[in-house]
């Protein structure tokens, strides 16, 4: 696939379209020389044909050796006169973040700082996108890789093309030989068992869904620009709407597995599942490890394939859990390991990193056990077209196009709504224009809404559930510290001139005769509006005659 570092357009949490950076080769010269450690470590890639992996959750004391290479690095980034990474940090982070899109400096920094086989992670990484993704992608962050579709091409496709599906990365991208990858399971189950790829493949029934995975990040942006004017500040990728994607996945049900282990024992509450990538919390690496309850089991399919293709390294090959109706955070990619245990995992990304957080929890006050771990997917929507802040030449008509989702159990997108003036009124989209529906994947939409109105319209879309839930209103409604799960109804401002309307269509005629650009929309008019003479004669005669005159 063709493919060149380019700049691209995005919209940042001010609201303003800017330009986004070209992903940094991590190689270039954000390098910190003096900041990698070059000492000997224990820590190495353990298994034959599984590059990128290191089994950090397995040897606690590489974990620790780590972290305190990472601290003193700090240490010495802070103390010394040229301040290698934190220069690079600085200059380029703080700058691009204000951008829109983050380059993934400070991310890159953990891998690189202790040097070892992690130092070309980064690099390699970006290889692997540049191969597997659409040189279309807006990239939200470069390292660790978080890429959306556009707006355009998010709507053309019910069932999402594999190089058009988001991707959402926590560390770096392993590429693991499927002959030697190997699946433990374990924990609380009767009989712990292994298998290998081509059991997996061919020793058990399969299975096929298709399912919508969206990021709790998406529609981020939205609670971000409730922020202070802190944007560079800002912790979490800016996402737009796009993080979400829908695919048909095929592999063999948790249950299934866990039968084949004869079961779980009655301790059992919880499965946890291990990805083999390179994560940090606080200095500290580990591998990806989250968890679900049991009653998703049935439900969740340990994948292979994503739409008849075998996965690409990029979305988790050649393993990985698609947990239908959770948040794309649940479906553990590069999978290696399931244990089942007596309560959910105890790993940062579960424990700490995927809470939800009441409105009234902040910097202020909160505390891990504040917030309550996110699982089901609320239901949520969005305007694709038009565009935030497009101006619009209709007949009466705004086309709309967009998607709807939600999450949970037993449940689906019943109906969207789309409304041309901020929620006053709301028209159906009919079942016709609406995509077909599954038990779990979005619907999207194209309708005609009626739009007599001209100047500045606030569009917006809500969806409603099979259990007849629907979105808040504000974005403030949802506001939570590490901006999660985004749903409230969304809103794009579009300048409408209605083409029907004759006074409008006069002006338009009148611009073209004299050769006139219509936009930008503010500039000002170097033309006679009307007949002059008889408009001041008009004031003179007092028909439209400001003041009263008695
Ligand atoms: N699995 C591993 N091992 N590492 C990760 O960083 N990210 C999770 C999930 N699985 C992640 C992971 C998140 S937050 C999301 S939203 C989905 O993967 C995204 O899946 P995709 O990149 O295939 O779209």
């Amino acid at each position: 696939m063709e493919y060149t570092l380019v700049s691209k357009m995005f919209t940042n949490p001010n609201g303003i379209e800017v330009l986004l950076p070209a992903p940094v080769e991590p190689k270039s010269e954000l390098l910190f020389n003096a900041g990698v450690y070059d000492g000997a470590v224990p820590f190495k890639e353990t298994n034959a044909g599984w590059h990128g992996y290191i089994p950090w959750t397995d040897h606690p004391q590489w974990k620790q050796l780590a972290k305190e290479i990472l601290d003193g690095a700090q240490q010495q980034a802070i103390e010394s006169p040229f301040k290698p990474g934190q220069a690079a940090y600085d200059d380029q982070t703080t700058k691009l973040r204000v951008t829109g899109g983050i380059v993934g400096t400070r991310f890159s920094e953990y891998f690189m700082r202790l040097g070892a086989v992690l130092y070309n992670w980064p690099a390699e990484s970006w290889e692997t996108i540049k191969k597997d993704k659409d040189r279309s992608m807006l990239h939200v962050l470069s390292f660790p890789y978080n890429g959306e579709a556009t707006k355009d091409d998010i709507v053309k496709h019910v069932i999402t093309p594999n190089p058009l599906h988001f991707v959402r990365n926590h560390g770096n991208i392993p590429i693991i030989d499927a002959n030697t990858w190997l699946l433990e399971l374990g924990g609380l189950v009767n009989q712990p068992k292994s298998i290998k790829f081509d059991q997996l493949k061919s020793g058990f029934p399969t299975k096929t869904v298709t399912a919508t995975l969206v990021c709790s990040g998406t529609r981020r942006k939205e609670q971000q620009m409730e922020a202070l004017g802190e944007f560079d500040e800002l912790i979490n990728a800016p996402w737009t709407e796009q993080a979400l994607g829908t695919a048909r996945w095929t592999g063999v049900t948790l249950k299934t597995l866990v039968d084949y282990c004869g079961g779980l024992r009655d301790e059992a509450t919880d499965i946890e599942f291990y990805g083999a990538d390179t994560y940090f919390k606080r200095n500290k690496p580990d591998n990806y490890i989250v968890s679900i309850p049991i009653r998703k089991m049935e439900d969740t399919i340990i994948a292979f394939e994503m739409n008849g293709e075998l996965l690409t390294p990029t979305h988790g090959a050649p393993v990985r859990a698609v947990v239908p109706g959770y948040i794309g955070a649940r479906s553990v990619k590069w999978l290696y390991r399931i244990k089942a245990l007596p309560h959910p995992s105890l790993a940062p990304v579960q424990s700490e990193e995927y809470l939800y957080f009441t409105h009234q929890m902040g910097k202020h006050n909160f505390r891990w056990s504040d917030g309550f771990q996110i699982g089901g997917m609320p239901i949520s929507s969005a305007i694709m077209s038009p565009k935030n802040g497009e101006v619009v030449y209709h007949n009466g008509k705004v086309k709309v196009t967009g998607w709807a989702y939600t999450g949970g159990t037993s449940n689906w997108v019943e109906r969207v709504e789309v409304s041309p003036n901020g929620g006053s009124d709301w028209y159906p989209v009919s079942t016709a224009q609406l995509s077909q529906k599954f038990w779990w994947a979005w619907r999207l939409f194209a309708v005609e809404v009626p739009t007599p109105a001209q100047g500045y319209l606030d569009f917006t879309v809500r969806a409603w559930d099979g259990n007849m839930n629907t979105q808040p209103t504000l974005v403030r409604d949802g506001w939570n510290w590490d901006t999660h799960v985004t749903n409230s109804c969304h809103h794009i401002q579009i300048y409408s001139v209605n083409l029907s309307d004759p006074q409008t269509a006069l002006r338009l005629a009148q611009l073209h005769k004299h050769g006139l650009a219509f936009e930008p929309v503010h500039k000002p008019l170097e033309m006679e509006l009307e007949d002059e003479v008889e408009y001041l004669n008009r004031i003179r005669e007092g028909s439209i005659r400001r003041d009263p005159v008695e």
